[in-house]
């Protein structure tokens, strides 16, 4: 099985880069994965016109099972009613025979701050309760701070108790955006993955743009990190699940 998680696309700020775009949307469609992942910022403002622009950006990736996420970008302007309206969930979830995966809202309106919810952690622990399956939980803030992000900011407030429930349920992939910048940290048996922005020049310092590609192969899973600017690969993950 094949998943690819791409980030901050932002297709309607003045950051965005068409050519990088028409590039992720290429690469996507030739490595044909079964489920795509979007973990948030797919505008910048939160307006109408751009979801309208989000929507035909996404409708050109050809992926059947899309797993949507709002950030903090998405809920500006009474954005997140309009995210509801298009993508329809806030918190969407899917599962086959070997992953559970759980999209969850950390955005707050109008404030860049991220923010899970006590009223959510149940949510996390039903969901992505099958030992057998790779579970995967996507939300748009990282839970742990970044390097080379310049001051901490943004992290969900709640963040210790959502690590809490992470380590916990033993979820096995954290998959985030958010900060402009690729970077896994590692904590027991959890893999944070935040990704890059896949399409815009919002770079942090010499940062690339990139999304990540996730292949599970009888138990194993690989990820590979793509650079869209010169479309080098590298493995920046593999492990058994056991
Ligand atoms: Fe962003
Ligand atoms: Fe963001």
């Amino acid at each position: 099985m094949r998943m690819v998680h791409i980030s901050d696309i932002h297709v309607s700020s003045q950051y965005y880069v068409p050519e990088w775009g028409q590039k992720v949307v290429d690469l996507i469609n030739n490595l044909d994965p079964d489920v795509l992942i979007v973990s948030g910022d797919l505008v910048y403002e939160g307006l109408m016109h751009e979801y309208d622009q989000a929507v035909e950006y996404l409708d050109a990736i050809k992926v059947r099972k899309k797993i949507i996420i709002p950030g903090n970008h998405d809920a500006r302007n009474e954005g997140y009613r309009l995210f509801e309206e298009v993508f329809e969930k806030r918190f969407p979830v899917y599962e086959n025979g070997v992953v559970q995966i759980l999209g969850i809202d950390s955005s707050e309106p109008d404030i860049s701050d991220g923010h899970v919810g006590r009223e959510n952690y149940s949510l996390i622990e039903e969901t992505l309760s099958d030992l057998d399956k790779l579970r995967i939980l996507t939300l748009h803030h990282h839970l742990i701070p970044i390097p080379g992000t310049g001051r901490e900011r943004h992290i969900p407030l709640d963040a210790g108790d959502v690590l809490k429930v992470c380590h916990d349920v033993g979820v096995n992939l954290v998959l985030s955006g958010h900060k402009h910048r690729p970077w896994i940290w590692c904590m027991e048996d959890t893999y944070f993955i935040t990704a890059g922005t896949a399409t815009t020049r919002r770079l942090k310092g010499r940062s690339y743009p990139c999304f990540n590609v996730l292949d599970l192969e009888g138990g194993e899973l690989v990820v590979t990190e793509v650079n869209v600017s010169d479309e080098s690969k590298k493995e920046i993950l593999r492990f058994r699940m056991h």
